[in-house]
């Protein structure tokens, strides 16, 4: 469970990130978070496991509050939090294989992953990864040897590799097309159906949000416009949550 009570964020330049944000994600459920450049999406996903430090409330995670963790316990938090980037953030020079194992290292001695000795379980779990992706006959080639799609699906097996509980995506498509966005969206929820991941999605396009999304927050300048499961968020919301008309740009309309 990911509880944000009363957060707020402002940065240091004074511009504001997050306002009073109150709400509670259970376990399972597959929440897509949208609004406008700049309403506070990468924000509020990166507050989460801390890459983002909030100025105001507290931010629970299972019950412990990560916002006021630190050391040892703060580090074990963020081993049950999975991240998944637009632009990948696989080392491309190294294998897949190397790539995914490097979900491990929160498991591991600082040492021994100075060294790189992954133990022989490790491997069976990255092999294992790697096969829910369907990205097994990949498992020696470079990372930028593959497709954009096929790189975002080595970083989902790096999280399920971490065996982590929550995964939080900061859009995990927008550089990638139509065919591609759907095989990366349909790895996310065969993962959370499966394994019972929690995932917190940013995306851009409204079509792949209804799509996938179980639950949809809307942000807008930093607070939650709309907080409601998938069949409320009607167009009139997201022009809402968008402060517009809808228009083309938010469609990608290839996602059937
Ligand atoms: N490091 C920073 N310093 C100052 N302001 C920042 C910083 N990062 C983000 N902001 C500002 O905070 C607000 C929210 O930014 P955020 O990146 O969370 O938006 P977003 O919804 O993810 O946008 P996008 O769709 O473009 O990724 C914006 O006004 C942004 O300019
Ligand atoms: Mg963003």
């Amino acid at each position: 469970m990911i509880e944000f009570k009363n957060v707020s964020k402002v940065y240091p330049n004074g511009t504001r990130g997050l306002k009073n944000v109150d709400l509670r994600i259970d376990d399972g459920e597959f929440v897509v978070v949208v609004g406008l450049s700049g309403a506070g999406k990468s924000t509020f996903l990166r507050s989460i496991n801390r890459l983002h430090e909030v100025t105001e409330g507290e931010i629970l995670i299972n019950d412990q509050s990560i916002t006021a963790a630190s050391g040892s316990d703060l580090y074990r938090i963020r081993r049950d939090i999975g991240m998944i980037f637009q632009n990948f953030n696989l080392v491309r020079r190294s294998s897949v294989m190397r790539n995914v194992l490097s979900g491990r290292v929160g498991y591991h001695s600082t040492l021994r992953m100075i060294l790189g000795l992954f133990p022989k379980q490790d491997k069976a779990i990255a092999m294992q990864s790697l096969e829910r992706v369907n990205l097994a006959e990949k498992t020696y080639m470079r990372a930028d040897e593959l497709s954009g799609g096929q790189q975002q699906r080595v970083s989902i097996a790096r999280a399920l590799a971490q065996e982590a509980k929550f995964i939080l995506a900061d859009e995990p498509v927008a550089s990638l097309d139509p065919m591609t966005t759907k095989q990366v969206m349909d790895d996310l929820v065969y993962i959370n159906k499966e394994l019972n991941m929690t995932m917190v999605v940013n995306l851009h396009f409204i079509d792949v949000a209804r799509k996938y999304a179980t639950r949809i927050i809307g942000l807008r300048e930093g607070e939650i416009v709309f907080d409601g499961p998938v069949e409320d968020a009607t167009d009139e919301v997201f022009s809402n949550i968008y402060g517009k008309p809808i228009d083309e740009d938010e469609v990608l309309g290839a996602v059937k």
